[in-house]
C-alpha cells in the first residue's frame, strides 16, 4: 500500500517503518529459516523474489506493511536501519468486497527480542493504525495450531476463535472492533506517535 510509504509510527520500545529495498536482505536471511517459515506459513523464496515482493507489497493496495525497529538502536545515528531489524507486521484486506476486513500477520523474527512485550505493542499499534487510517471494522488471524504463544498473544487482545481447521492445522481468531474495543486500543496505544519517515530517517544523520 502506498499510505504508509512515508509513515513512522514511533512506539515505547519499537519504530514501525515502511518495508524498503534497503531491509529485503535481512529480511531474506530471515525467511531462510525453517522455523520461520513454519510458524508463519511462507514459502522460502530467492533473494530476487524476495525483492519482487517488497515492491508488490508497496504497490498492492490490499496489503500495508511496517518493518519493525529496536527504538533504543535506531536512536543512534551511527547504527545502520537494516541493524535495528527485528520483525514485521502487516494487515491484508483479504475480502475485495469488503474492504473493513484485515487479517493481521506479526513476526518477532529475532529470538533475543520475543517474550518481552514487543509482538503485544506492535500489533496493538498496527490495530489503531489500521482502525485509525484505513478504516477497518473487523480482525481476523490464522495461526498453526502448534503456536501456543501466538494464539496466546491474540486471545490476551481479545479476539476469539471463529473456526478450526484440523486438516490445514490451523485456528482462526476475530475480533469485531466495536466502540469499547475501539477505545480500549486507543487508550492502550495512547503513547504512539505517527511522523513522516523521510524526514525522521534524515534527522538521525
Ligand atoms: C508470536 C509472537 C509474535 C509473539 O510476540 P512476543 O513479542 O514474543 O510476545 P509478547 O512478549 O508480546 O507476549 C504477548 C503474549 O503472548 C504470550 N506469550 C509470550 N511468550 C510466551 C511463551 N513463551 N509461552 C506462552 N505464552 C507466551 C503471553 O500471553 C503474552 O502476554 P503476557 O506477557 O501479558 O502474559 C513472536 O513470538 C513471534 O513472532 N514468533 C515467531 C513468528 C510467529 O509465530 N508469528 C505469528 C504467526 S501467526
Amino acid at each position: 500500500m502506498r499510505i504508509n510509504e512515508n509513515t513512522l509510527l514511533e512506539g515505547k520500545n519499537v519504530v514501525l517503518v515502511p518495508y524498503n529495498a534497503e531491509h529485503v536482505p535481512r529480511y531474506h536471511v530471515w525467511m531462510g529459516s525453517e522455523e520461520l517459515q513454519k510458524l508463519t506459513a511462507s514459502e522460502p523464496l530467492s533473494l530476487e523474489q524476495e525483492y519482487e515482493m517488497q515492491s508488490s507489497w508497496r504497490e498492492d493496495d490490499d496489503k500495508c506493511t511496517f518493518i519493525v525497529l529496536d527504538k533504543q538502536k535506531w536512536a543512534e545515528p551511527s547504527v545502520p536501519e537494516e541493524q535495528c531489524m527485528l520483525g514485521d507486521v502487516n494487515v491484508f484486506l483479504t475480502d475485495p468486497d469488503d474492504r473493513s476486513l484485515a487479517e493481521v500477520e506479526v513476526m518477532i523474527a529475532e529470538p533475543s527480542y520475543r517474550g518481552r512485550g514487543l509482538g503485544k505493542e506492535v500489533v496493538q499499534m498496527m490495530m489503531t493504525y489500521a482502525i485509525t487510517r484505513l478504516d477497518i471494522k473487523k480482525f481476523e488471524v490464522k495461526i498453526g495450531l502448534d503456536n501456543g504463544v501466538s494464539i496466546a498473544l491474540f486471545k490476551k487482545l481479545g479476539f476469539a476463535e471463529l473456526s478450526l481447521s484440523e486438516v490445514f492445522g490451523e485456528v482462526t481468531l476475530g475480533m469485531d472492533v466495536d466502540e469499547a474495543v475501539r477505545s480500549l486500543l486507543l487508550g492502550n496505544t495512547g503513547f504512539m506517535k505517527e511522523h513522516e519517515y523521510g524526514k525522521s530517517r534524515d534527522n538521525r544523520h
